[in-house]
């Protein structure tokens, strides 16, 4: 395999540096379907993926593959309008390359966006969840192999990886528009099957409140950096054997598409309110 020092990721990000010529403060990265935030970035400088040396394409027909550099309420952003996932066959270790990326453009924020099945049954399909820890009991790591030093510690801490003064801001920030918010534990599955109901079962013993196949190799990778976190949950569906019926990938994506302005709506306030 590739190895992953630290000239690798320099090179995706000399290039981009070389399109946009300035330091950029924020990273928001887009899950399934909600996409469409990004068409309120200002000035936008749209970069394709397959352009970046040494960067991942998207293989999920719901995420855009571009990267989408501009303003966005008075911060400079960087967005990904599609993200990459384990279940599309990249290895954790590749998973780390567009964090490291967006660390060396000068982020110091990320907001994690994904879509979930809610395993909390007091949460219905359009909530909005604030993760504020999660659960990843898969034994592979993206931060394994030889620890890059520029980067952060062999032995990253773990206990604070969603930012507290993050989470105070959306929870604010919801309140400012009446938006009734939820806030828990985002269990990483994944993928590309749902879960069975019997997992399902297992995941809510074991104190998940929201179940998802993206978002933790991000925030492992943030966190080790030194890149503050905020992760946001849309939820979609109920998860598997809560609802006597199966889960679709349609139904997730329509419920995504369906909230997306009230998902805009609530960003908007977040970024307004992060200095
Ligand atoms: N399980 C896993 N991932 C998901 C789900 C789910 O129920 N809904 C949206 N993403």
């Amino acid at each position: 395999m590739e190895e992953f020092n630290y000239g690798y990721f320099k090179k995706s990000a000399d290039y981009i540096q070389s399109k946009i010529g300035y330091k950029v403060d924020l990273a928001l990265i887009l899950g399934s379907c909600l996409g469409s935030l990004a068409e309120e970035i200002e000035n936008p400088i749209v970069i394709d993926y397959k352009d970046i040396p040494n960067f991942l394409i998207s293989t999920v027909e719901s995420h855009a593959g571009k990267l989408i550099i501009g303003d966005l309420h008075g911060k400079k952003v960087v967005c990904m309008s599609g993200r990459f996932h384990y279940y599309e066959g990249y290895d954790f270790e590749q998973l780390v390359i567009p964090i490291r990326v967006f660390k060396l453009l000068g982020v110091e924020t990320v907001i994690l966006t994904n879509a979930a099945g809610a395993v909390n049954t007091s949460f219905k399909p359009e909530d909005i969840m604030i993760i504020n820890d999660h659960i990843k009991l898969m034994g592979a790591s993206p931060l394994r192999g030889p620890n890059l030093e520029e980067f952060g510690p062999r032995f990253n801490d773990m206990s604070k990886v969603y930012d507290r003064n993050l989470i105070f801001i959306a929870k604010k920030s919801a309140e400012k528009i009446s938006l009734d918010i939820k806030e828990g534990v985002y269990y990483f599955c994944p993928g590309p099957q749902f879960e069975t109901p019997a997992e399902i079962r297992a995941i809510r013993i074991l104190g998940g409140d929201a179940v998802g196949m993206s978002t933790v190799t991000e925030a492992i990778t943030a966190s080790h950096c030194g890149i503050k976190v905020l992760g946001l949950s849309l939820i979609t569906n109920m998860a598997a054997g809560i609802l006597d019926q199966a889960i679709t990938a349609d139904e997730v994506d329509e419920t995504a598409t369906k909230s997306a302005m009230r998902f805009k709506e609530l960003l908007r306030e977040v970024l307004k309110e992060i200095d």
